[in-house]
């Protein structure tokens, strides 16, 4: 799938014009019974009106050209996906989207919906080719729009992608290591260093949580150092991404009672695809920010070998954990992530990580659990982008008495708190990890959906990629 600029119509099957509200009510252009009906539908309240001729489908949308609210960029979005799936439908292969109205971010918002919605995860069908959706170009024709903003588009489109292909990526082949290998694709295809430490260095550097929740594994470890450093970058201290690289959670020894809760545990690395998908897309549009991404990577097994109930680690700062439930693996791999992240001295660390079904209980699939130590503003800053980007954010507190939960009797930690606010007592653990600003994510709810909503398709989301883009992009390139 393409997004490119036009410059007038093409021979496209299915047309967008989008208009303003004066321009709908007196179109110019149409026949007089066409201008006469569209003003008549306009008149009488509709927004969307569909002129379908012999092989041509043309769509006018009206805007409110003052506008601009998170929930309608959402809504085009949607008008975006109807779209797409109008073209699907008819076996076209492009789209015309031309707006008349000035508006440029319903545009935008319009192409993004109608990209993101068109994504499919074909690789393991045998007839890939019958099942290909047949769109694959979107034409934007807009005075107001260059093509460094279409551009721009596309690469954030292609990043939230890569993350989607990631997650929907089975085990049997997304290992740690091949994990690591699709990073350094990334890295080449968009221009970021990648460092891959394996299960040896982790050794040396004593990743005790990491190491630990691989211990029940055949299939060694990584940890995953990606750079994306322009001369031009506008910090001096990075922000630092850390993602949560589960390739498989079966829980462990504390094995997952399947059905319905193991099932779906491929996400798990979500938080390490939406590092990945975020570095990509920032490094693809040149953003002038410095920003690292630490990824540890593992699938967590009950092998003859697995950490044990009671079993006690000691953690890359030196921390010391008694592990009372080895299916709360993913705190032990970040806190070792986030006590290295200390080494860079950063702005500002965020995590992301398919952590807790509490987090998912709290709120659902439609938004994230979010907790942090940042300053007020730069968490409320996040919340912004999280309206606008759609991938909304709720914040909860990490008042010291959610800690207490976490205090062990032989250890300075237990992986396991109370039965309540598990998405707040998982925070808690991880900021013991934490010295410097630091939001935790946890997407446990939108990472992964068995149904899919809207442009948002069946399997992995690609949560986080769009919100940390633009959330990076609005507060740290000037
Ligand atoms: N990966 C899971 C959390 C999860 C649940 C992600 C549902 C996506 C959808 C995590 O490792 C886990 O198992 N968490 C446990 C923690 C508990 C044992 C303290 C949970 O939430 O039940
Ligand atoms: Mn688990
Ligand atoms: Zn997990």
């Amino acid at each position: 799938m393409k997004i490119q600029s036009a410059k007038s119509n093409s021979t496209a099957a299915v047309t967008a014009i989008i208009l303003n509200k004066e321009q709908a009510s007196d179109p110019k252009g149409l026949s007089k019974e066409e201008a006469k009906y569209l003003s008549a539908q306009v008149g009488a309240g509709k927004d969307v009106v569909s002129f379908q001729e012999l092989g041509h489908h043309r769509k006018f949308y009206v805007i409110d050209s003052r506008e601009q609210e998170a929930d309608i960029l959402e809504l085009w979005r949607g008008h975006g996906k109807d779209l797409q799936s109008l073209a699907v439908s008819i076996g076209s292969d492009k789209l015309h989207i031309i707006n008349e109205s000035g508006n440029t971010a319903a545009t935008l918002a319009f192409t993004e919906g109608a990209a993101l919605a068109n994504y499919q995860f074909l690789k393991y069908f045998k007839d890939k080719k019958e099942k290909k959706n047949s769109l694959d170009k979107i034409f934007v024709q807009d005075a107001k729009l260059d093509d460094s903003a279409l551009l721009e588009l596309n690469n954030l489109v292609q990043a939230t992608l890569l993350a989607r292909d990631l997650v929907n990526e089975p085990v049997s082949y997304l290992t740690a290591e091949q994990f690591s290998k699709e990073m350094q694709k990334a890295g080449k295809q968009y221009g970021f260093s990648v460092k891959v430490l394996h299960k040896k260095e982790i050794e040396t550097l004593g990743m005790g949580g990491l190491l630990g929740v691989n211990k029940g594994s055949i299939d060694p470890p990584t940890f995953n150092i990606m750079e994306y450093k322009p001369k031009n970058a506008k910090n001096k201290r990075p922000i630092v991404l850390v993602g949560k690289g589960v390739v498989f959670d079966t829980g462990g020894l504390s094995l997952k009672p399947t059905p319905g809760s193991m099932d779906e545990m491929k996400c798990d690395m979500a938080g390490g695809a939406a590092v990945v998908g975020a570095i990509s897309a920032i490094a693809a549009n040149k953003l002038p920010v410095h920003v690292v991404g630490l990824v540890p990577a593992t699938d967590n097994r009950p092998g003859m070998n697995a950490i044990c109930p009671q079993d006690i680690l000691t953690m890359f700062d030196g921390t010391t954990v008694e592990v009372l439930n080895t299916d709360a693996e993913g705190r032990l791999i970040l806190a070792d992530a986030l006590g290295y992240a200390k080494k860079y001295d950063p702005l500002l660390v965020v995590d992301l990580a398919t952590l807790t079904g509490a987090a998912m209980r709290a709120v659902g699939s439609y938004a994230s659990a979010i907790m942090g130590t940042a300053d007020q503003e730069v968490m409320n800053k996040l919340a912004q982008s999280g309206f606008k980007m759609w991938e909304r954010t709720v914040q909860f507190p990490l008042w010291k008495e959610y800690g207490n939960e976490m205090k062990s009797d032989i250890a300075d930690l237990k992986n396991l708190g109370g039965a309540n606010a598990g998405h707040i007592s998982a925070g808690k653990f991880l900021e013991h990890f934490t010295a410097y600003p630091w939001i935790h994510i946890d997407i446990a709810g939108p990472a992964y959906s068995n149904a899919g909503q809207s442009y948002r398709t069946k399997g992995g989301s690609g949560v986080g990629v769009r919100l940390l883009y633009d959330f990076i992009k609005e507060n740290y390139t000037r």
